[in-house]
């Protein structure tokens, strides 16, 4: 019986574009799937953008538009760099949908009438002056153990240690530096610590085969913790302004996004099933139904606990399995997950003219079912995508094809003396078979790289090449020709999840139907025609590498018109060192400050611009920098890394106005392009003072 599976990746946060660990993801669950259908199992593949919560809701605030208008701008890049990398979702939605609103509303209300929902008044810090409760991470003030200034409200970067926000001395919100005042509101409440729930989940999580034995220990040490480790019951609401679903018969309340975010995956399917004339309700409730998420394994917790608990306690059907891996390192071991996107940026990838499939080639070879980080170095990358894909695979077709078509018009051989050899790369499916099904892609990679050595042996022996120079050898050089070529085969056939568009040309070539996993069974029949070869990959160049990473060049190829600020890579945690002396400058001369004397002229050519602030984030690693995103008007967007860090906290720079130099050199930087600088004063005092224009200022104003 074919297996009938839905299949979910994480939802990614609708603030921000792809990066390369939504792209791992993506690429991991693509090839199962792939397999799954090749299988002939039925598979729904389905995504969705998180739209909801308050640093979305701020984020649009800061730029002046709606949330809703973020999200669409953010959902309308999507497709660009799904269909790039081959990644065939069936469906891609969002959770500020009707359809997440029902089953969100829904599916509370029936916890509701199980008992497991109950409100509670709880005092939490308010920001006055912006109107709102603050949530842990817009709350700075000093630390209560070590006194270091500027602490966030749950632990001291300076000292480590942890507290409440409610412990920080002179504590300020960092949206509107006010200091926030206590103040109590009702909040709803999960009883996730409700006997029947810990039951439940104990004995799910207990299922053999559901979780990874690592994913498992880990949320049964959550649901067993005592003290105050113990298991706590959940706030789901969160008091208006707050961008989310309303609560049922709870004016100004909102679910918490965590609560509606893993519903989109439902709402996603649901929405499919409209589109396609599906019946969602019967699909879930067949006992025989599958219900599988990958995700990354900073999300084990909502994933392992809420998500199943609610789901059985409101009657829906609970996950079979949770797939979770690790996050993808660059070379120089940054970390480069869902919230620390750095490094190797997938648009860039496709904008230089990469190939998709060498880097699913390239993470699927790293790829098991363990949670594990996996690194992506780019030499090893170059090495393994030439070496086996260009070196062992494809070179048996190149190989054979010619020799084939030249002597035989492309016909295949009656004759198949060399049979132990098919039948071994034939019996080699179930191996490789079992290996895509319990995600272990590098071991299934290995097999069928193993396999490609051992055909292009075969054909080192038997010289082909040589067999073509005596008429005599017809009929032997016929055999050998197809049998290469039935290697070839089957090993596009193992490896079609991986390199889908790759299969597809390799199946025009070799004359065939869209390959099936139970064609392995077979062979090409004697007298097949295949058609002319045309190559079926280039190899890796070092100067695709060097664009990709080398933010000072253009690229290589520039595949989109779109010009864009994805930045990859290197750089150094420095701000851009002073530029020389414009020149003309008189030498010797100072301004009575130290600076020397310039003209008018030199002045001019400093293009200074009114900026805003689009974003401001902290960079991973890095102990002064910030990373600014700047609306420079006409200019476009900027990326700057600024200085700046132990002056201000990001949140409270967003919308902001500054002045940049706009025509400064853009520098590579460990963490990315820097192109520009912003302005600020600083004295021999502790202190820097970003400059601001006057009220009135519009992004891309010269400044003279
Ligand atoms: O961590 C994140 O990026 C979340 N947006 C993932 C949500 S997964 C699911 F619950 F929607
Ligand atoms: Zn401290």
């Amino acid at each position: 019986m074919p297996r009938k599976i839905f299949v979910t990746t994480a939802l990614p946060y609708a603030n921000g574009s792809f990066h390369i660990g939504h792209i791992m993801e993506y690429i991991q669950a693509d090839i199962w799937v792939r397999f799954q259908r090749m299988q002939g199992n039925e598979v729904h593949f389905v995504g969705a953008d998180d739209a909801h919560g308050a640093p979305i809701m701020l984020k649009a605030e800061a730029e002046g538009i709606t949330p809703e208008q973020l999200v669409a701008r953010i959902a309308a890049e999507r497709q660009k760099y799904l269909d790039g990398f081959h990644i065939e979702f069936d469906n891609w939605h969002s959770t500020h949908s009707p359809e997440n609103t029902d089953l969100s509303q829904d599916i509370y209300r029936k916890l509701k009438t199980a008992n497991l929902i109950y409100t509670k008044s709880i005092e939490q810090f308010y920001d006055p002056v912006k109107g709102m409760f603050l949530a842990d991470r817009y709350i700075k003030g000093v630390c209560p153990k070590c006194g270091a200034k500027d602490q966030y409200g749950d632990a001291c970067e300076a000292c480590s240690s942890v507290y409440a926000p409610t412990d920080l001395k002179d504590p300020y919100s960092t949206l509107s530096g006010a200091q926030p005042v206590m103040k109590s509101s009702e909040h709803y409440f999960f009883k996730l610590s409700d006997a029947k729930c810990k039951e439940f989940i104990k004995n799910w999580l207990g299922t053999p085969g559901r979780l990874q034995p690592q994913v498992a220990n880990k949320a049964r040490e959550w649901l067993d913790g005592t003290g105050d480790k113990a298991l706590g019951d959940w706030d789901i609401s969160r008091d208006a302004p707050y961008f989310g679903i309303p609560i049922p018969d709870a004016p100004g309340k909102y679910f918490y996004v965590w609560l509606d975010a893993p519903i989109g995956y439902l709402a996603s399917f649901k929405n499919y099933c409209q589109k396609k004339g599906m019946d969602f309700e019967k699909f879930l409730a067949d006992p025989d139904t599958e219900q599988l998420h990958f995700i990354g394994k900073d999300i084990i917790y909502f994933h392992t606990l809420f998500w199943p608990a609610m789901l059985k306690f409101s009657g829906y059907k609970v996950p079979d399995n949770v797939f979770v891996h690790g996050f993808i390192n660059t070379a120089s071991g940054e970390k480069m997950s869902k919230s620390r996107g750095t490094g190797l940026s997938p648009l860039r990838y496709l904008d230089v003219g990469m190939n998709p499939e060498w880097l699913r080639y390239y993470i699927a070879a790293k790829l098991n079912a363990s949670v594990e980080d996996i690194d992506f170095n780019p030499d090893d990358f170059m090495a393994r995508v030439n070496s086996d894909l260009i070196g062992k695979y494809v070179n048996i077709a190149s190989r054979c094809a010619n020799l084939l078509k030249k002597t035989f018009g492309g016909v295949t051989s009656n004759l198949y003396r060399d049979s132990t050899l098919l039948h071994q790369f034939q019996a080699a499916n179930v191996d490789i078979a079992l290996q895509y099904d319990s995600r272990d892609f590098g071991k299934a990679l290995r097999e069928i790289m193993r396999l490609a050595d051992i055909a292009n042996q075969y054909i080192d022996e038997k010289k082909p090449w040589i067999l073509a120079k005596d008429a005599t050898k017809a009929v032997e050089l016929q055999e050998v020709c197809s049998v290469g070529i039935n290697l070839f085969r089957l090993l596009t056939l193992y490896l079609k999840p991986v390199l889908p568009s790759l299969a597809t040309n390799a199946e025009k070539f070799l004359g065939i139907h869209p390959l099936e996993w139970k064609d392995a069974s077979e062979l090409l029949p004697a007298g097949h025609v295949t058609q002319p070869y045309r190559h079926l990959m280039t190899r890796v160049e070092n100067e695709q590498l060097d664009a990709l990473f080398e933010i000072d060049k253009e690229p290589a190829k520039v595949t989109t018109s779109t010009p864009h600020p994805a930045a990859p890579v290197k750089s150094d945690v420095t701000l851009p060192p002073p530029q020389p002396s414009p020149a003309g400058a008189r030498e010797g001369e100072s301004s009575g400050a130290g600076a020397p004397i310039i003209k008018i002229d030199d002045f001019a050519k400093i293009d200074l611009r009114i900026a805003r602030i689009a974003n401001a984030e902290h960079v991973e690693g890095a102990d002064k920098l910030l990373k600014l995103t700047l609306d420079v008007g006409d200019l476009g967007t900027r990326q700057v890394f600024a200085g700046i860090k132990s002056a201000y906290d990001p949140a409270t720079l967003v919308g902001k106005l500054t002045v940049v130099v706009a025509n400064l050199a853009p520098r590579k930087m460990k963490f990315g392009l820097s192109e520009g600088m912003v302005l600020a004063a600083s004295g021999d005092a502790p202190g820097l003072f970003l400059l601001s224009p006057d009220a009135g200022a519009q992004p891309g104003m010269k400044v003279k």
